[in-house]
């Protein structure tokens, strides 16, 4: 947060340099604070937890831009505004409302409930293994290896790449796309051209190839609903569940795993907390998920009749940020050491996974792969050390992934 602008608007850190302080500064101004998100996009901030919770779960707000955003029909007058179309521009269930939305959620649903998930854990346990092989192999002599990069990325794509067939030559397009979306630091036409060029040609061939090699993949079973459903989707409405689904299963907990890995390594007592088994790693999960939620902010809910918000109207057609990362380290909610990572707290009330009729689909997964990541590397590792210090990690360029660039560790002391 940097600026105000004429009409008192607070100006969104579109980098995320430290998310932490800006909803603090953000808490100060009051309950819902005017915000301009990157390219000068205005919009409300929730700072409190309770006051976040209360306008997600109010019917009167709603996802859908097309119905419900005052500035939707001028948005092409405003070409920094464009990097926002990769979020709300899409049709899937994350952008409608009601019973489209409901009816875009219920084709996906049932590929992950927690049965069809545990079904998984057989892969996420071998994959684990292999990237455990393979990160001993680049630490040998004490080298520092960057425990992101070939740990914390590699299990979440390689899952989410397994369930929707795209095959090994699609993964770094893929990978690239989801890393464009995220990153808010350079909101200009250029990046939104490449966002949406690249949404067009990397899915549409996904789509193409499980077209041509049906499989046992989800890609394969959306395709299907699409071609033989009558209840089913639309060509647009395939891409962009698949652009949703891929996007929001990988990335999200790659940021999951590597947070939990700084916290515990950037805190020894936390850490024997957790080896001595006073805290469960669930308590680590979701402790991380508090304090360093993998997003941090969410563009963007609607205002679909006024909302008097304590004593703030937020008027019919406005943008609401859903600002989890605000929520999660409220002091109101979790007390005035709301900002300290303590697995000992049971703070398994955060929001981090959404709550209501959006709340993450994939949780039930992204937590299977955490807790079958995180305990496999402490154990393989006892001697893992942090290979920075305090303070020196720099955040993904980005106000809504809340994650680190690097994990730079020492396996052995
Ligand atoms: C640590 C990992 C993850 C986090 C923190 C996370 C977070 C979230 C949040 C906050 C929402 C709610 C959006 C809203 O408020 O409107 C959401 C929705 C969603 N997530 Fe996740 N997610 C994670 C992993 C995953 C995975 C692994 C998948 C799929 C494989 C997934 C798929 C989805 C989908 C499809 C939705 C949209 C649901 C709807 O709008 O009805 N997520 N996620």
């Amino acid at each position: 947060m940097t600026t105000t602008d004429s009409l008192g608007r607070v100006a969104v850190d579109p980098f995320g340099s430290d998310i932490a302080a800006e909803m603090a500064k953000l808490r100060a101004l009051g309950p819902v604070v005017a915000v301009e998100l990157p390219g000068g996009i205005p919009a409300w901030a929730p700072t409190e937890y309770g006051v976040l919770k209360d306008l997600i779960l109010d019917p009167r707000v709603s996802k859908n831009p097309r119905l419900h955003w005052r500035l939707w029909p001028e948005l092409g007058e405003h070409p920094a505004w464009g990097w926002v179309l990769g979020w709300v521009g899409v049709v899937n269930m994350f952008t409608t409302y009601g019973p489209e939305h409901a009816r875009l959620r219920r084709l996906v649903a049932p590929s992950f409930t927690h049965k069809r998930t545990e079904a998984m854990r057989p892969r996420v346990e071998a994959i684990t293994a292999e990237l455990l092989d393979t990160l001993e192999s680049a630490g040998v002599d004490g080298r520092v290896v960057d425990a992101k990069r070939l740990f914390a990325y590699e299990l979440p794509i390689r899952m989410i790449c397994e369930l929707f067939g795209v095959p090994v030559v699609l993964r770094a397009d893929v990978a690239e796309l989801v890393a464009a979306i995220m990153d808010t630091s350079d909101p200009g036409p250029e990046h939104t051209a490449f966002v949406q060029e690249r949404i067009g040609t990397v899915l549409g061939s996904l789509i193409a190839y499980r077209r041509e090699h049906p499989g046992d993949d989800m890609t394969t079973e959306l395709i299907r609903v699409r071609d033989e459903d009558g209840d089913g989707l639309s060509d647009e409405e395939l891409l962009y569940t698949l652009l949703l689904v891929i996007g929001a299963g990988f990335e999200t907990t790659v940021n999951l795993i590597g947070n939990a890995i700084v916290a515990l390594l950037s805190d020894p007592a936390q850490l024997a907390v957790v080896r001595s088994g006073q805290a469960s790693w669930d308590a680590v999960v979701d402790e991380t998920l508090r304090v360093h939620p993998s997003i941090a902010s969410l563009p963007l809910r609607f205002a679909v009749s006024d909302l008097k918000v304590r004593g703030v109207t937020i008027p019919a057609g406005d943008a609401i940020l859903t600002t989890y990362a605000a929520a999660g380290l409220d002091p109101a909610h979790y007390g005035g050491a709301a900002h300290v990572f303590d697995a000992t707290r049971g703070a398994g009330d955060h929001m981090a996974f959404g709550i209501g009729v959006h709340r993450c689909l994939g949780a039930p997964l992204a937590r299977l792969e955490a807790l079958t990541a995180l305990p496999a590397l402490f154990d393989r590792f006892p001697g893992l050390t942090p290979a920075f210090e305090p303070g020196e990690l720099r955040q993904v360029p980005s106000f809504i992934a809340f994650g680190w660039q690097q994990v730079p560790v020492r396996l052995n002391g």
